[in-house]
Formats: structure tokens, sequence, C-alpha cells
């Protein structure tokens, strides 16, 4: 239960081909080679995982054994109630992650309906936030 679980959802499996003006040009994969990284040097183990489907997403959070949750849940952050109960559900130390700064773009990307139940929130970082919202997350479950 100490393991960390990443979650990345709809259109992130094209990060790198996608508004690269956004996202950049990094690709979920080369994310994921740095996150492993230190996930190891923690001594702590990870699994990823990348879906474009709401309720694959919902299962994946309610049968995790994982003891923390690190996720960019990307359009459905905006939309999913579903997934903000299976986080809730959980009540896992867990961090939403975005690449881009949610609130300096369109009005509708400002809300996110999983910030108030997820422990914090690191927007506009690009890949450097998955990094440091992983190093936290790794101390958050030790802490637990
Ligand atoms: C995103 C921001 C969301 O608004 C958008 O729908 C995404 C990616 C980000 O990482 O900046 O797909 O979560």
């Amino acid at each position: 239960m100490s393991g960390i679980l990443v979650i990345n959802g709809p259109n992130l499996d094209i990060l790198g081909k996608r508004e690269e003006k956004i996202y950049g040009n990094v690709t979920i994969d080369e994310i994921n080679v740095e996150l492993k990284e230190i996930a190891s040097a923690g001594g702590k183990e990870i699994e990823f995982y990348q879906s474009n489907h709401e309720g694959d997403i919902v299962e994946k959070i309610t049968h995790s054994e994982a003891g923390g949750i690190l996720i960019n849940p990307a359009a459905y952050t905006h939309t999913s109630v579903a997934i903000r109960d299976a986080l809730s559900a959980r009540g896992l130390p867990a961090i939403e992650i975005h690449l881009s700064n949610i609130y300096a773009r369109e009005e509708f990307r400002h809300k996110s309906l999983i910030a108030p139940v997820v422990t914090g929130q690191v927007s506009g970082l690009g890949k450097r936030g998955y990094s440091l919202a992983l190093e936290a997350l790794m101390e958050l479950v030790d802490e637990k």
C-alpha cells in the first residue's frame, strides 16, 4: 500500500504531437521514464495508466492498491463527477497535475471538479510539474 499510481486521462496518449505550444513536445512515455527513476530512487513502486475512457479511470482508482495517486484527469478535470467521487471514496493522498496553467486559459478550464477532493494541485509547470508532484506525493504517502 505504499506504491504510487500515475493516471493520465484523455488525449495525453498523444502528448508531444498535441498543441505543442501549450503542452510541449515531450511524450507521456518520456515523462514516465523520469518518474520511474524518481520512484526507484525513493524506493517506491510505481504504476502508469493512461485511458481516454472515464469509467476505466474510475475503476482503476477504485480497485488500485496504491498508497498514493498522481492524476492528470485532462478534460475530465472540468466535467467528471465520477472521477471526483472515486478519488473521494478512496481518500488516498492524491495530487492533481496539469501541464498547462488551467487558470490562464479558457474560462471553462478554470473550474476543477477534482481539486476539492485531492491533497493538492500543480498547474502550469509543464513536464517538471510531474516530477515535483511525485516527490511531494512520495512524502505524503510516507507521512500517512
Ligand atoms: C490539461 C488541461 C486540461 O484542461 C486539458 O483538457 C488537458 C490537459 C493539462 O495537463 O494542462 O487535456 O489537463
